[in-house]
């Protein structure tokens, strides 16, 4: 008990400790197996903003799971969402992901109003890293293919939030499951 509090409070130090060397975010360069290697359930894991509103809103998320099937167009794919925020269940398939090859950029919209754009960032396959652009504030968000990664893969996560400038607070998890990895280390 007493460990799990001392490494729990050393989380905020973790992060803010300076980096020995910061691995640059790569942008994966679309093609024709960009989309296959996309559709499918995910699971959103963490994300980090520095827009205080966003961050507001984010916290409030316990559970997020979303998948991705083709739409109407071949460069189309359709966005199936279930977000848990606070004791609510929010079920969602209104939102399509547009993508544009000739940029490597994700386009998310919902009702034809641009929701936010993306770019996808080079890692393993059932890790799903993207990076906002489209905003002031910019933003970073891990997902995968399952509800937990490995300690390895968080930590890749966390070495690229440390990177952008992230601070703790502006960091949230999906759930206390998700952490218990880096407690241990
Ligand atoms: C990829 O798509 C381009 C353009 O649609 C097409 O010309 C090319 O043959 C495709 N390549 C493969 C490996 O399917
Ligand atoms: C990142 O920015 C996008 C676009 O504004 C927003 O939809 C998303 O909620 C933000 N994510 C975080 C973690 O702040
Ligand atoms: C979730 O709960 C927090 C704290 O109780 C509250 O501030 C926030 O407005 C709630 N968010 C939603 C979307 O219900
Ligand atoms: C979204 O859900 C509604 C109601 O369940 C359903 O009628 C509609 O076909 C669904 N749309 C998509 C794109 O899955
Ligand atoms: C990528 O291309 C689309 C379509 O031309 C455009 O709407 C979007 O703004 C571009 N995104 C970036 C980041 O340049
Ligand atoms: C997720 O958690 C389960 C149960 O604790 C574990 O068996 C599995 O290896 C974990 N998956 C990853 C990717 O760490």
């Amino acid at each position: 008990m007493l460990a799990t509090l001392i490494l729990f409070l050393g989380l905020p130090l973790a992060l803010a400790t300076e980096p020995q060397s910061c691995a640059p975010l790569i942008p994966v360069t679309f093609d024709n197996s960009t989309i296959p290697q996309l559709l499918g359930q995910w699971f959103y894991i963490a994300g980090a903003s520095s827009y205080p509103p966003h961050l507001a809103e984010l916290r409030a998320v316990t559970f997020e799971a979303f998948s991705f099937s083709p739409g109407n167009h071949e460069d189309e794919l359709n966005v199936n969402e279930i977000i848990r925020m606070n004791e609510t269940c929010v079920v969602r398939n209104s939102s399509k992901v547009l993508v544009f090859q000739q940029n490597s950029t994700l386009m998310h919209v919902d009702d034809n109003d641009v929701a936010s754009m993306a770019k996808l960032i080079q890692s393993d396959k059932d890790l799903l890293i993207l990076n906002h652009i489209n905003i002031d504030f910019p933003n970073l968000s891990l997902s995968a293919r399952t509800p937990n990664v490995s300690k390895e893969h968080m930590e890749e996560f966390r070495a690229h939030l440390q990177c952008l400038g992230f601070t703790e607070e502006e960091v949230f998890y999906t759930s206390t499951e998700v952490q218990t990895p880096l407690r241990g280390g």
